[in-house]
């Protein structure tokens, strides 16, 4: 299926690894030019290499911590000098820690509203204004299933990931007019680096806790790749797809239960 994303500019987020880096790549091969960001210069330069062996596009590599505003608006700078603008945005972030509620105070809910929702937020006022400008645009949050599915240790995961459901949702109305489609992806047990240390993380939380390759939640008893979510993502973000706007999709091998 030819997804038209020939020379279009992406910037996507905590991508020098995981998840993000599976999406890059998949854009990658699909012809899109992209920009990627982490805050280890070393993981940039090997995640560059690797996805430069996958096509032909342009690759820009920004050291970024999201945590910083003003990183984060240099991050933006970057991209819009070099290429002149960001037609498609995927966000991803680093995760917050595991605990329930009384395990945190108030500065343990600001970090971790610092790490996963205001970067977010500074991105979509930096980037949005030149697709409206465009007259086109896609982009996609991506979040976790514990924003739909909360499991023992999700407090601060679960909260502030359903605060970008609600921005997406309420984005894709502001947008439509403009032509830019906006949805959010919620990866379930995916295999990274990250996902490798959960489970110990989860195991000190919930003693009945099962390492997520053998997620039996997973109703395909298995655990995802990141390009599981990259080739989702492609489409969403491809000419392709029209009349796909404000809608929240897992990618999770089924481990959701609920039927919407
Ligand atoms: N893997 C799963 O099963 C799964 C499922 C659902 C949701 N998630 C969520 O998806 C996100 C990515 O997870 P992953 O498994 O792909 O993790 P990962 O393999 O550890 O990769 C995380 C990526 O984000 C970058 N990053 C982290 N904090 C950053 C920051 N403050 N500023 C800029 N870049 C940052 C990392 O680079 P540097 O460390 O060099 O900055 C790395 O490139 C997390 O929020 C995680 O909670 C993961």
């Amino acid at each position: 299926m030819e997804l038209g994303l020939n020379g279009k500019n992406v910037l996507v987020t905590a991508s020098s690894a995981g998840i993000g880096l599976g999406v890059a790549i998949s854009l990658f091969r699909e012809g899109a030019n992209v920009a990627i960001c982490g805050r280890d210069a070393e993981r940039l330069a090997a995640a560059q290499r690797k996805i430069n062996s996958e096509g032909e596009g342009s690759i820009l590599t920004v050291k970024t911590d999201l945590r910083e505003n003003t990183q984060i608006e240099r991050l933006v700078d970057t991209v819009i000098s070099e290429w002149g603008n960001i037609e498609i945005l995927v966000t991803n972030t680093g995760g917050p820690r595991l605990g329930g509620l009384q395990d945190f105070e108030r500065s343990d809910w600001e970090e971790a509203f610092a790490t996963v929702f205001w970067p977010v937020l500074s991105l979509i006022n930096l980037v949005v204004p030149g697709m409206r400008t465009l007259g086109w645009g896609r982009i996609v949050f991506l979040t976790s299933t514990w924003a739909k599915q909360p499991r023992t240790g999700s407090a601060l995961s679960t909260v502030t990931r359903s605060a970008i459901a609600g921005l997406s949702k309420y984005l894709a109305l502001e947008l439509a007019e403009h032509k830019i489609t906006v949805n959010h992806v919620l990866p379930g047990p995916i295999q990274t680096e990250r996902s490798r240390r959960l489970p110990e993380q989860r195991a000190q939380l919930d003693k009945n806790s099962i390492p997520s390759s053998q997620d039996p939640e997973s109703l395909l008893k298995k655990s995802g790749v990141p390009s599981d979510i990259g080739d989702l993502v492609a489409f969403l973000v491809s000419d392709r797809s029209t009349f796909t706007t404000g809608t929240s999709i897992q990618v999770d091998g089924g481990q959701v239960r609920s039927i919407f």
